[in-house]
C-alpha cells in the first residue's frame, strides 16, 4: 500500500465511472467547485486523493491521475441513499444554503453518515504516513476531523469546508449540531469561504459547545483550533491560456455562428441546483422578451445545466420545471432556427467551455446562495481581451472579491432584469475597466495563492508548501486580509 504525506480527503474523486454509448467504462472530470479547485491544484504532486468514485458495491482500483495516488472508498446502495442524497444532500445543503429548499431529518440518515464519515477516516488512517498532513473536504465529512484525530494523534488535520456555513438561527435547526461541531474541532485548522462563516461557527462552539472561542482561535481538549476565510479560487493562468489558445478562438466564432450570429449572447453555466437561482434568471429572461426590452433577432441566452444529484427529489422537481420553462419560452418567443434560450444539459470539457466563456458578452452567475461559485471567476479568466460584463448574484461567495461585476439580488425580479439590461447595454469602456480589474485580482488570488494561504496556516513548517506549489519560495508567503509574514510565522489564518 502507497503511504502519502498529503492525503485530500473529499467525497469524491475527480472522476467518475461513466458508461460510455459502447457499454464501455470510461473515467471523465466530475463536474462541481471542489474537483475544479483541487484537480489542477494537486496535479504531479506525491499525494494521495481519498474519495468515492461514484456508483456502489466494491471499490474499484483506480490509476492514478496525472501522478495523484486515487484510493477509492466504497458505498452502499443504502450509504448512497442515506448519507450522499440523505444527510449530505437533502439535511446539510440546503440547510447551509438558506433553506432555499425545506431541509429533512431522518434518523436512519444520521447513522449513514457516522458510518461512512468513519469508513473515510480509517481509509485515510491507512494512508497517511508518520506526521502527513491530511486534508479533509466538504461538508459530507464533518465528522471526519474527530474520528481521524482518535485514530492518528501524530496527523496535522485541517478541514475546509467549500459551502456556506450557516447563521446560528439555521445550525441550530440541526438535531446533531453538537455531534457535528464537536467533529469538525478535531481539525487544527477550519477553514470557510469567507469571513462571515466563520464568525458563525465561533458563535456556535460557544453556543452548542460552551467553549471559548473568537473568530480565529477556539480552546478544546488542551488544543488550539484555528479557524479563518480562504475564499477559493482557480488556475486563472491554465484557463487564460486555455482562453487564448487560436483552436478555442476558432471555436467561440464558430459557435457565435452557429448561434445565428446575435449581436449580443448571454450564457449561464450551472450545476442543476436549486441554488444557483436558475427558475429566477429564467423568469427575468422570459418578462424582458415580454416586453420587448429584448429580442430573440439580436440576444440569444445560452443556458448550460449539467444534472446533478439526480435521485434526489428536489432535483427531479426543478429540472421538470426549467425544462417546463424553457419549452414555454421557446415556444412563445422562439423563431424557426432562433430559439429564445440555448438549453444544454452536456457535460463539457476544458476546451469547450472556455470556448463558450469567449462567446459570452454578458456572463449570468445569480445564485440564490453559493459557497464561491468558480464559474464566474472561470469567465474572468477566459476574457483575456479584457471585454465580457459579468452579471453577479450578490449571494455568490465570489462577489465579496468580483466588486466590479454588475452585482444584483436574485431575489428582486425587477433588480435582475435591470441588471442583466444594465451588462447587456453597458458602454465598452466601462466592461473593460471592470473586467480588467477582476483579472488583475485573480491573477494574484488564483488556485495556488489560496492553497499557499491555507497550507501554510495548518503546516507551519512549511515543506508541504514549497512541494505542493512548485517555484513558490515559501517564505513569502501570504495570508489573506494579513501583512505579509513568513509562513513559518503565521498566528492568525483569519481574513477577519
Ligand atoms: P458548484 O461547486 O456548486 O458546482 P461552481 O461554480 O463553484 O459550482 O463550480 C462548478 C464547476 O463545474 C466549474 O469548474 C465548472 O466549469 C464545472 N462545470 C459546470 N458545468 C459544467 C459542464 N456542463 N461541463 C463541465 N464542467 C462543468
Ligand atoms: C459542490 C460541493 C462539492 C461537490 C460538488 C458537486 O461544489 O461543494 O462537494 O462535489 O458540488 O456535487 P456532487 O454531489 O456531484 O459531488
Amino acid at each position: 500500500m502507497r503511504h502519502s504525506s498529503l492525503v485530500v480527503v473529499a467525497n469524491r474523486l475527480p472522476i467518475d465511472d461513466s458508461i460510455a454509448p459502447d457499454g464501455a467504462c470510461e473515467w471523465r472530470r466530475t463536474p462541481g467547485g471542489l474537483v475544479s479547485a483541487l484537480h489542477p491544484l494537486l496535479r504531479h504532486t506525491p499525494a494521495t486523493w481519498v474519495g468515492w468514485a461514484g456508483g456502489t458495491g466494491p471499490a474499484p482500483t483506480l490509476p492514478d491521475v496525472d501522478g495523484v495516488h486515487m484510493r477509492a472508498v466504497p458505498l452502499t446502495a443504502e450509504d448512497l441513499r442515506d448519507h450522499y442524497e440523505g444527510f449530505a444532500n437533502s439535511t446539510l445543503w440546503p440547510l447551509y444554503h438558506d433553506a432555499v429548499e425545506q431541509p429533512e431529518h431522518h434518523r436512519r440518515w444520521w447513522e449513514a453518515y457516522q458510518r461512512v464519515n468513519r469508513r473515510f477516516a480509517e481509509a485515510a488512517a491507512e494512508v497517511a504516513e508518520p506526521g502527513a498532513v491530511v486534508w479533509v473536504q466538504d461538508y459530507h465529512l464533518h465528522l471526519l476531523p474527530g474520528l481521524l484525530r482518535a485514530m492518528r494523534p501524530d496527523l496535522r488535520i485541517g478541514f475546509f469546508l467549500h459551502v456556506p456555513f450557516p447563521p446560528p438561527e439555521l445550525f441550530m435547526q440541526l438535531p446533531r449540531r453538537a455531534e457535528l461541531l464537536r467533529g469538525m474541532l478535531g481539525a487544527d485548522l477550519i477553514g470557510f469561504q469567507r469571513v462571515q462563516a466563520a464568525h458563525n461557527f465561533a458563535q456556535l462552539v460557544a453556543k452548542v459547545l460552551s467553549l471559548p472561542a473568537t473568530d480565529r482561535r477556539i480552546g478544546v481538549d488542551g488544543r488550539v483550533v484555528r479557524i479563518g476565510a480562504f475564499p477559493v479560487s482557480i488556475d486563472t493562468a491554465e484557463m487564460a491560456a486555455l482562453a487564448a489558445r487560436p483552436d478555442v478562438a476558432a471555436r467561440a466564432q464558430r459557435l457565435r455562428q452557429d448561434l445565428g450570429r446575435p449581436e449580443r449572447v448571454i450564457l449561464s453555466v450551472d450545476r442543476m441546483d436549486y441554488t444557483k437561482g436558475i427558475e429566477q434568471r429564467l423568469k427575468a429572461y422570459s418578462e424582458l422578451l415580454a416586453s420587448g426590452h429584448v429580442k430573440v433577432r439580436d440576444t440569444v441566452l445560452v443556458q448550460v445545466a449539467v444534472p446533478s444529484r439526480e435521485r434526489v427529489g428536489q432535483y427531479q422537481i426543478l429540472r421538470e420545471r426549467v425544462e417546463r420553462e424553457v419549452g414555454r419560452i421557446n415556444g412563445e418567443f422562439g423563431r424557426v432556427g432562433e430559439p429564445a434560450i440555448h438549453y444544454l444539459t452536456q457535460p463539457f470539457d476544458r476546451a469547450e467551455l472556455a470556448a463558450l466563456y469567449r462567446v459570452a458578452d454578458v456572463m449570468a452567475v445569480t445564485p440564490l446562495r453559493d459557497g464561491m461559485n468558480l464559474v464566474a471567476k472561470e469567465y474572468v479568466a477566459a476574457r483575456v481581451d479584457d471585454t465580457g460584463a459579468l452579471l453577479l448574484s450578490e449571494f455568490a461567495g465570489t462577489a465579496a472579491e468580483l466588486s466590479q461585476a454588475y452585482l444584483v439580488n436574485p431575489h428582486d425580479l425587477e433588480g435582475l432584469k435591470e441588471g442583466l439590461l444594465a451588462a447587456l447595454h453597458a458602454a465598452p469602456a466601462d466592461v473593460s475597466r471592470r473586467m480588467r480589474a477582476m483579472r488583475a485580482h485573480l491573477h494574484e488570488h488564483d488556485i495556488r495563492a489560496w492553497a499557499r494561504s491555507y497550507l501554510s496556516a495548518l503546516d507551519e513548517t512549511g515543506p508541504l508548501v514549497r512541494r505542493l506549489v512548485s517555484g513558490t519560495d515559501a517564505a513569502s508567503i501570504t495570508v489573506p486580509g494579513q501583512p505579509d509574514r513568513s509562513a513559518t510565522r503565521v498566528e492568525h489564518p483569519s481574513g477577519g
